[in-house]
């Protein structure tokens, strides 16, 4: 915990007061919401077998604009990552959590950066399923950050517009899945807490069978959209960046997020002090 206070104090971030432990402790009970609804096997439904989730291919250059240097590695910049990716399976693993939300106080602090590296980087293990959501749906940028373009949106399926989630959904490398998002969309934060949530998880956790999940979520200050999805995840980061988020908005998202008992650790971005590592937690 000294090595976060002292690393946000030293970034400019915070004056150190106030911050409780960034790992929260274990809990007794599984958090992660298992679906409710019975979903037909191909077996018992006689329905044709599923088809095969979109494959596509991604730009290096374009991920490597876009700071997302963990899937070439050739940036030296993915060990941060690779660390983050280490501490949090390792957390997850004694836990026996599976899905992760990562958010931040305020916009443009780095969540679809973080979200987007550390899922590359978990996914190079092998056997390590992982998928990303994006349930930024006010301002979704996974597939633009890509540069890619979903054939149906999550939120359209949300939204009761698109039946088939697989549509929603793309492989990017064998064990790396994407759930995308485009445009902006209303009532977010009701979508979002919506029974069809519970669908898509369905879908998620019976079809593509991930060991990690990773929701990008929007902001905690912009709206209740996080708050409000908070209470369907096992745990979550909360991204910060350095000369931008205050003291007062760490302390209050991290109240929030412990009093939900929610808080896996505090991810400290964009920190110029080339002595400072990036990635706190
Ligand atoms: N460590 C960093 N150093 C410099 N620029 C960064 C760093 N991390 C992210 N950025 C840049 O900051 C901008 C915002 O990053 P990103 O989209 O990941 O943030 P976000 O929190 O997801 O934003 P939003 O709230 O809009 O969803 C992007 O242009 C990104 O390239
Ligand atoms: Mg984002």
């Amino acid at each position: 915990m000294e090595h976060i206070k002292s690393a946000l104090k030293k970034a400019g971030v915070t004056d150190g007061e106030g911050l409780e432990p960034a790992i929260a402790p274990p809990r007794s009970e599984k958090a992660f919401p298992l679906p409710v609804r019975k979903v037909e096997t191909d077996e018992s439904s006689n329905t044709p077998a599923k088809k095969p989730l979109r494959q596509v291919n991604i730009d290096l250059k374009h991920l490597e604009r876009k700071r997302i240097v963990s899937k070439s590695m050739d940036d030296p910049n993915h060990i941060a990552f690779n660390l983050l990716r280490t501490r949090v399976r390792q957390a997850m693993a004694d836990n026996k959590w599976k899905s992760l939300a990562i958010t931040s106080p305020t916009p443009a602090c780095g969540k679809t950066m973080v979200t987007l590296n550390l899922a590359f980087s978990l996914s190079r293990n092998p056997g390590l399923k992982t998928v990303v959501v994006d349930l930024d749906l006010r301002r979704p940028s996974i597939a633009p950050t890509l540069n890619i373009e979903p054939d149906r949106s999550i939120a359209q399926f949300l939204l009761g517009r698109a039946d088939d989630p697989r549509d929603c959904f793309v492989q990017a490398d064998p064990n790396l899945f994407l759930g995308l998002n485009s445009g902006h969309t209303p009532a977010s934060s009701e979508l979002l807490q919506s029974p069809k949530m519970l669908d898509l998880f369905n879908f998620v956790e019976k079809e593509l069978s991930p060991e990690v999940i990773l929701f990008d979520l929007p902001p905690m200050k912009s709206s209740d959209d996080a708050l409000g999805f908070l209470p369907r995840v096992d745990t979550s980061l909360l991204v910060v960046a350095s000369g931008t988020t205050t003291t007062k908005e760490v302390d209050e998202c991290e109240i929030q997020i412990s009093e939900l008992d929610k808080l896996l650790g505090i991810v400290l971005n964009k920190c110029e002090d080339a002595q400072t590592e990036d990635y706190y937690y």
